[in-house]
């Protein structure tokens, strides 16, 4: 049995002979959905998300680039829109590859460039880059690796993450393991300097930027009712954003369906944010996130 892929006008999707699924929309080369074996769902993905390009997709792994936010880097940020353009650009497929005669894996490559790029991003942020955006599925795991070059002769400067909705059952019985001791930004107390204690548990509004002690390689593990479920480790990605907006922030969100959809999703986002990853000309950048079953 071979991997199935797909690819329409819109999407692309994988599956492998053992049933394990990624679904990836050209808009943003956005995941919109992960599932395994027994087809269950992996990721959050809101009812009423916009699929046909006109906004970033409201659930799945948007990605972000080139900059975290509103933006803090002055003249250089400022026209950008919120999270930057990436998640809000078309990408081209480049391919799919195997590991010779093995169906027990696929990778899907996309780009990016600021060729391609629509004219007002282009005036947003003059650098010329190429993105290169792989998405792994195996049996038990799903990679997502960002490759970022500067292919003009200025230096740049950019922020990028991988913003993952995961799909839970319940928020109140959920705990993320990996940040013990952690320093991390408030975003919902202005943006106080605090540090975590333990694990990481939701009573309201959670919107932190966290910086684990143990690097990119100290395991993230979703614990549901005390049981793990997925762990997540990072490549060269030293921030972690973890983000719920409870009732409050969800009743403002135009495309979050059903209001009450917070109690079944948690952003956990490898990135780097805190600060500026400077790309002198030639140069690149790669950084990745794998979610193991
Ligand atoms: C998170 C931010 O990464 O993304 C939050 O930390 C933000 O502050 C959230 O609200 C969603 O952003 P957006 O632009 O997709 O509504």
């Amino acid at each position: 049995a071979q991997v199935t892929i797909s690819h329409g006008n819109a999407r692309v999707t994988a599956e492998l002979p053992t049933g394990e699924s990624v679904v990836v929309l050209l808009h943003g080369a956005t995941v919109l959905s992960w599932k395994d074996a027994a087809g269950d769902e992996k990721l959050w993905l809101s009812d009423a998300a916009k699929l046909d390009g006109t906004k970033a997709v409201r659930g799945g792994i948007p990605l972000v680039f080139p900059v975290f936010g509103a933006g803090s880097n002055g003249e250089k940020t400022k026209s950008l829109p919120q999270h930057g353009f990436a998640r809000n650009s078309r990408w081209e497929f480049l391919g799919k590859s195997t590991s010779e005669g093995d169906s027990s894996n696929v990778k899907l490559d996309f780009g990016l460039s600021s060729e391609s790029l629509d004219d007002e991003y282009q005036k947003a942020w003059p650098f010329r880059f190429g993105l290169l955006y792989s998405v792994t599925l195996t049996r038990e795991s799903l990679t997502t690796t960002i490759v970022i070059t500067n292919d003009g002769d200025e230096p740049f400067e950019f922020q990028t993450l991988l913003h993952t909705y995961f799909r839970i059952k319940d928020i109140a019985k959920v705990s993320i393991d990996g940040f013990d001791n952690a320093p991390y930004i408030d975003q919902v107390a202005a943006k106080a300097a605090k540090t975590q204690s333990g694990n990481i548990t939701f009573d309201g509004e959670l919107d932190n930027i966290y910086t684990p002690t143990g690097g990119p390689k100290q395991p993230i593990v979703l614990q549901e009712d005390g049981k793990p479920r997925l762990r997540l480790v990072r490549d060269n990605l030293d921030d972690v954003v973890v983000w719920n907006p409870h009732v409050a922030k969800s009743a403002g969100m135009g495309d979050f369906e059903p209001k009450d959809g917070w109690k079944k999703m948690v952003c956990i986002e490898a990135g780097s944010v805190r600060s500026w990853q400077k790309l002198d000309k030639g140069d690149a950048f790669e950084g990745a996130q794998t979610i193991h079953l």
